[in-house]
């Protein structure tokens, strides 16, 4: 059961779960995109599988209430729930209201909905079963730029979070909540040319590279690119958090005034 399967890194999981031998749901709000990536889907498929598609939006309850009856209705049980879908363009803190609004509803609404309408029953089919979030960088180190999204992801991190919590605290669950993390990757999200830019992944790497975490039990899924290695995404996060315990401003990465020590902060960490 993905959402936003209709490109990008969804559709790249559809494609890998249905290869896996999973029957999948494709639900997208791009109802025009959305048959011709079903048929890549089949056909990346193992012989049998089955694959649904709905066009709904993640932001209205009512819809994604849809898709849990459609999905149990279909296929009995979910045993793969990612929330993924995803949207940006909402902007700085005093412009955009009614991008924010869409932003939030869409990234951070779109996420709680599912998690509300499909975590009890997936907890009730007394198996193993895995909940993913797709949410950003954006929403750890909170770039400026788009802080609209970065709320919206930042959201999602701590709904992530909690969910796990909640989920372990859980007698009996056996349900696994995960945060995925992509870098930079070329989708229809940041595509600005037909070409892959040098330091994207593709969106088929995002999800090997999560199939791996997955399989050693990671929370936090967090993706390298072909620009940003692990050490330095650690290090980033670490100088984020420092604001906070070193007293510094916020956003100090891009504050003039921390332009040489967090020069050196990041060579000192290779
Ligand atoms: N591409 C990146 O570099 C990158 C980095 C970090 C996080 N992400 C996150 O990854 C996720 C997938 O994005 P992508 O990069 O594959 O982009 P994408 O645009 O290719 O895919 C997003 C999909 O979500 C669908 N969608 C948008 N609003 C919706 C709604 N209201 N209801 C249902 N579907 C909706 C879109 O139609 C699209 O098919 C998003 O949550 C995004 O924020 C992407």
């Amino acid at each position: 059961m993905i959402t936003g399967a209709a490109g990008g890194i969804g559709l790249a999981a559809a494609r890998r779960f249905a290869s896996m031998g999973l029957n999948i749901v494709m639900a997208d709000n791009d109802a025009a995109k959305l048959g011709a990536a079903a048929s890549q889907v089949l056909a990346a498929a193992r012989d049998g599988v089955e694959v649904e598609t709905l066009a709904l939006d993640v932001a209205k309850v009512e819809d994604v209430r849809r898709l849990r009856e459609r999905a149990f209705e279909r296929f009995g049980d979910v045993a793969v729930l990612m929330n993924n879908a995803g949207v940006g363009g909402g902007g700085h803190a005093f412009e955009n209201l009614a991008g924010w609004a869409r932003i939030l509803s869409v990234n951070l609404g779109g996420v709680l909905n599912g998690v509300q309408a499909f975590a009890q029953p997936m907890i009730d089919q007394n198996r193993p079963a895995l909940i993913i979030n797709t949410g950003s960088k954006q929403g750890i180190t909170t770039p400026p730029g788009d802080t609209a999204y970065n709320v919206s992801k930042a959201g999602i991190k701590v709904l992530t979070e909690g969910l796990q919590h909640t989920l372990r605290n859980t007698p009996g669950c056996q349900v696994y909540a995960h945060l995925l993390v992509p870098g930079f990757t070329f989708t229809g999200m940041t595509r600005r040319s037909a070409e892959k830019p040098p330091g994207a992944w593709s969106a088929d790497q995002v999800v090997d590279f999560l199939l791996e975490r997955l399989a050693v039990g990671e929370f936090y899924i967090l993706c390298p690119d072909n620009d940003v290695t692990r050490e330095m995404d650690n290090a980033r996060m670490t100088w984020a958090m420092q604001d906070l315990t070193e007293g510094r401003p916020p956003l100090s990465r891009w504050h003039p005034d921390y332009k040489d020590a967090f020069a050196a902060f990041m060579a000192e960490r290779g």
